[in-house]
């Protein structure tokens, strides 16, 4: 793969005849099925019509070949690996490489070619190359890089020589390298991201922080692995769930960390959920003033929330998160295989997050919890096997990091992280009063989300379609439906202390058609109504 214009076809071609290989060119199978050129279909189906031929080219490709011989050598289109269902069913059980040209030599060969190209037409071709290849970089990134400037003959070489390396039965499936670390993303690679990813940090070993319930589900496969990738292991346990997150834990994990010596600059990485993320990058934030760190999250919840956005912290008696810091990790490396033993409680929750970043404008997301939600949260291992639960977590994943990448430390005032409260205005208010027993977080947001939903129904900022559409999304998961049994004066009453206020005033944050508003100027009466609605359980419905 890679950018139009990078040689693909020439270079696929030489190898595929080298082995006695079948070439494919997907766009050829793609002109073959629709009876038309590519530019053809793009005038008269839009981008988006090409896209689905290109989804069922790729499907009707089958799974990998069988044995070692190479059969196939197949060329996608350059955007086709955009597509999250693409790229699994592309690269898993395939050789993955990138042919990654400058894109000052992409536009020149690309205004010598004979051939159109629909996406690089117009006035600034570099510009647009450039544009291209920004977009697209994380998802070529994910295969093995190949110099794709070299001759012919340089290019088959690189290219054999990865035929030749042995297949380590992982799929890489997205690589970025963003302003707040670096992220991959794939199945069953969780090991070789971390080597690579110590390796990149110089470390001496490796000091994994994790707790029981993620250690036997994940950590100790991640340790065997490690080991037999040459590297010393150190496993520092914390207690499971929220009583990892006291500071006296921290006092003791730090001792544990002099007591092996660990020097500046030496990584942690944390293996686990939320619940050991937080305090884990906490002990990374505070020990010798800061140390990198490493986050493996082995939950729905951390893969697409908790492991984004460096916001590290221990609860006080006082409140939840009171005390902590922000601090990257250097790297996220997000595993959806780890996701295969978790509870449907666990799994279904984390929806409850899922959908509202749904809400806050990302249509490919909204569509693909409507498509797969209900499967994911179900824990079908269709989902899992179909790439459903890679796609999820990829697009919510990834629609957090844009986010922060945009307000890394909350500063950005209504258009910035505040996105994030969406629905957590009544989700706090609603887990204070429940004393945080017996709700899961993303369980108390689904009803926080209708209710930010209603409320903005109610001042005319969201659609009634958009409210529906929520709505109907919430129950398909069956999320936000049970009736709460707490009186709606003290969740009303509690939503007067939640910390997201802007100069003392409540800010609610309410889907629009398409995105999100901020308003803080809601009065209490309609909130009254709709939270009493909300707790009442699905049907409940202030008027
Ligand atoms: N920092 C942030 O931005 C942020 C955002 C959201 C939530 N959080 C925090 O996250 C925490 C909740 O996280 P959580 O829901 O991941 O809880 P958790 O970490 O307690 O994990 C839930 C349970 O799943 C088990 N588990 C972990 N991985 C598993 C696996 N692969 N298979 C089977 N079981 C597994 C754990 O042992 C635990 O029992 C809360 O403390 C919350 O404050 C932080």
């Amino acid at each position: 793969m890679g950018l139009p214009g990078s040689g693909k076809t020439a270079v696929g071609r030489r190898l595929a005849s080298r082995h006695g290989a079948t070439f494919i060119d997907l766009d050829d199978e793609i002109e073959r099925a629709s009876g038309a050129s590519v530019p053809e279909i793009f005038a008269d189906e839009g981008e988006a019509g090409f896209r689905r031929r290109e989804r069922a080219a790729v499907a009707a490709l089958g799974p990998a070949d069988a044995g070692s011989a190479l059969r196939r050598v197949i060329s996608p289109g350059g955007g086709a690996v955009v597509d999250p269902r693409n790229r699994w069913s592309l690269f898993r059980g395939r050789r993955v490489a990138w042919l990654d040209v400058r894109t000052e030599v992409i536009a020149q060969r690309l205004r010598r070619s004979p051939v159109a190209r629909p996406l690089v037409q117009g006035p600034d071709p570099l510009g647009q190359v450039r544009a291209l290849a920004a977009a697209r970089e994380r998802f070529y990134a994910a295969g093995i890089r190949i110099n794709g400037v070299a001759d012919l003959a340089g290019v088959l070489g690189q290219l054999e020589a990865l035929l030749a390396s042995p297949a380590s039965g992982a799929t890489a499936l997205l690589h970025a390298l963003t302003p707040i670390g670096e992220v991959v993303l794939g199945e069953g690679m969780a090991v070789d991201a971390l080597d690579g990813a110590l390796r990149r940090l110089r470390a001496r070993r490796a000091v994994l922080v994790s707790e029981p319930g993620a250690w036997a589900a994940a950590g100790e496969g991640i340790a065997s692995g490690l080991r037999g990738a040459g590297w010393a292991v150190e496993p520092l346990m914390l207690p499971p769930g929220e009583d990892a997150k006291r500071l006296a834990v921290i006092e003791d994990a730090a001792r544990a960390l002099a007591r092996l010596r660990l020097e500046r600059g030496e990584p942690l990485v944390a293996i686990g959920g939320g619940a050991l993320g937080d305090p884990a990058g906490f002990l990374a934030a505070t020990y010798a003033r800061g140390v990198p760190w490493i986050q493996v999250p082995t939950t729905l919840v951390a893969q697409v929330d908790s492991s984004i956005g460096g916001k590290t912290a221990v609860d006080l008696p006082e409140g939840k998160n009171l005390l902590g810091a922000f601090h990257h990790p250097a790297a996220i490396v997000l595993d959806v295989a780890l996701l295969r033993t978790l509870p449907e409680r666990q799994l279904r929750a984390a929806m409850g997050e899922i959908v509202k970043m749904a809400a806050l404008g990302d249509e490919a997301l909204f569509a693909a919890v409507e498509a797969d939600g209900a499967a994911i949260a179900h824990g079908d291992s269709a989902a899992f096997d179909g790439g459903a639960v890679a796609e999820v977590v990829e697009r919510a994943a990834w629609a957090k990091i844009e986010v922060v990448i945009a307000d890394e430390r909350e500063q950005g005032g209504a258009t910035g992280r505040v996105a994030l409260n969406l629905g957590h205005t009544v989700a706090h208010a609603i887990e204070a009063v429940d004393g945080y027993a017996t709700l899961m977080h993303g369980e108390a947001v689904a009803y926080g989300l209708r209710a930010a939903t209603r409320v903005g129904t109610g001042i005319g900022v969201t659609p009634p379609e958009r409210a529906e559409r929520i709505e109907r999304a919430l129950d398909r998961l069956s999320l936000g439906v049970e009736p709460l049994p707490y009186p709606p004066e003290a969740v009303v009453a509690a939503t007067g202390t939640d910390k997201k206020r802007a100069e003392g005033r409540l800010r609610w944050v309410l889907p629009t058609a398409d995105g999100y508003v901020t308003r803080d100027d809601i009065p209490e009466p309609p909130v009254r109504e709709v939270v009493a609605g909300v707790l009442a359980g699905r049907g409940g419905r202030a008027a």
